[in-house]
């Protein structure tokens, strides 16, 4: 079984995968960059996964720490996630690799000395005994700035004494690992990199800066989204195609991060009913209007149909009326047709308010 139940999961640690897994195939293909970022990212990961006993013994050894710094939706956790899966596929036949989620916010305590012992348990207890399982060790550290906080801009917090020793903690640990499970790679990402430490830093491998997209990476974003959504509705599939109204769209979507332009696909969906009902109606229309409206909307229009108007033929046996459930007791459940006065709780949302609007839109 490649996924381990959360129950069963050490402290501070939010998944653990066994890889390589099919279903992780996505996260790697899913991110759009320049080639050379991918295969440094993966020449470096293979490096220390595959040789770094060997590599262990130079007096400059690798720390096994890569860190992915940039803005929100740049790829750098899908990245991470992909990395390990592809590493995974690069050893599988020298073995399994093991992938970890540490929850970097698990760790800092409000009581005095806590936040030390709990990153000295993660990094010199939980972390070597899973990597005594298998082969390769993947630890991904999201929003490593918050587990590695750097100590020279701590000071005037509320406990620097205790973020220092935490930092202090995180550093030796990582050494350790260094020294004596060299197939380990920490893959950490961070917001905001100058909230990490700079010693911690300074033991990465890799620090690679993730940019925003340009208008070239935008359009193929683009295309695989709209192609992702051709899988469920393959009347889309020509838009991918159609590199004239990408571009047109691209445009729009200069300076947005990938996460938004993904969600974009969503916004333009949900633009009209007709479309949300079937997507399989997307226009170019949908998806250029909603990229000017930035995925938001114009607050301009007619009156709104009622509900009824809407959808007047739901059948009468699809409703539920009589199937909820409320905090106080509702003596209009017992009786629910004679009821000529609503009882109080009748105005505190159950739905039986006769109440009508003065100004109807009807
Ligand atoms: N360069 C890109 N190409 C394709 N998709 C991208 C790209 N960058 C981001 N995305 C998409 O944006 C979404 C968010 O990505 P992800 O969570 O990995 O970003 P992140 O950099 O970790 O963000 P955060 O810093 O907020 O945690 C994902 O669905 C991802 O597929
Ligand atoms: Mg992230």
């Amino acid at each position: 079984m490649a996924d381990i139940p959360r129950s069963a999961l050490p402290p501070g640690v939010l998944s653990m995968h066994v890889l390589p897994a099919d279903h992780h195939d996505r996260d790697w293909d899913a991110i759009i960059v320049p080639r050379e970022v991918k295969e440094r990212l993966l020449s470096q990961a293979l490096l220390v996964l595959e040789h770094g006993r060997k590599l262990s013994m130079l007096s400059g050894l690798p720390h096994g720490l890569i860190v992915l710094a940039g803005p929100p939706g740049t790829g750098k956790t899908t990245m991470a996630r992909g990395l390990a899966q592809v590493a995974s596929l690069a050893l599988a036949r020298k073995g399994a690799t093991v992938l970890l989620e540490i929850n970097p916010h698990a760790f800092p305590s409000d009581m005095l000395g806590e936040s030390q012992r709990n990153v000295t348990r993660l990094l010199t207890e939980t972390i070597p005994e899973i990597a005594a399982r298998r082969p390769f060790t993947v630890v991904l550290i999201d929003e490593v700035e918050s587990f590695a906080v750097r100590r020279s801009s701590a000071s005037f917090e509320a406990n620097p004494v205790d973020v220092h020793r935490a930092t202090d903690a995180v550093l030796l640990g990582i050494d350790e690992v260094a020294k004596n499970l060299p197939s380990v790679l920490f893959v950490t990402t961070t917001n905001f990199i100058e909230a990490v430490d700079e010693a911690f830093l300074s033991r990465a491998d890799l620090v690679m800066t993730f940019a925003l997209p340009d208008r070239e990476t935008i359009e193929k974003i683009l295309a695989s989204a709209i192609g992702e959504l051709a899988v469920q509705w393959p009347a889309l599939l020509p838009m991918t195609r159609d590199t004239g109204k990408l571009s047109e769209l691209a445009a729009l979507c200069e300076g947005w991060d990938g996460r938004r332009i993904r969600k974009l696909l969503l916004a333009a969906l949900a633009q009209r009913l007709e479309v949300a009902r079937n997507p399989a109606t997307l226009t170019w229309d949908d998806l250029l209007g909603a990229a000017r409206k930035k995925g938001g909307v114009e607050w301009a229009g007619g009156a709104a149909p009622t509900s009824r108007e809407l959808f007047p033929d739901v059948p009468k046996e699809l409703m539920h009326d009589h199937d909820h459930g409320h905090g106080v007791h509702d003596h209009a459940h017992d009786h629910p047709h004679d009821h000529p006065h609503p009882h109080p709780s009748a105005s505190l949302g159950t739905g039986r308010s006769t109440h009508t609007h003065p100004k109807d839109p009807k």
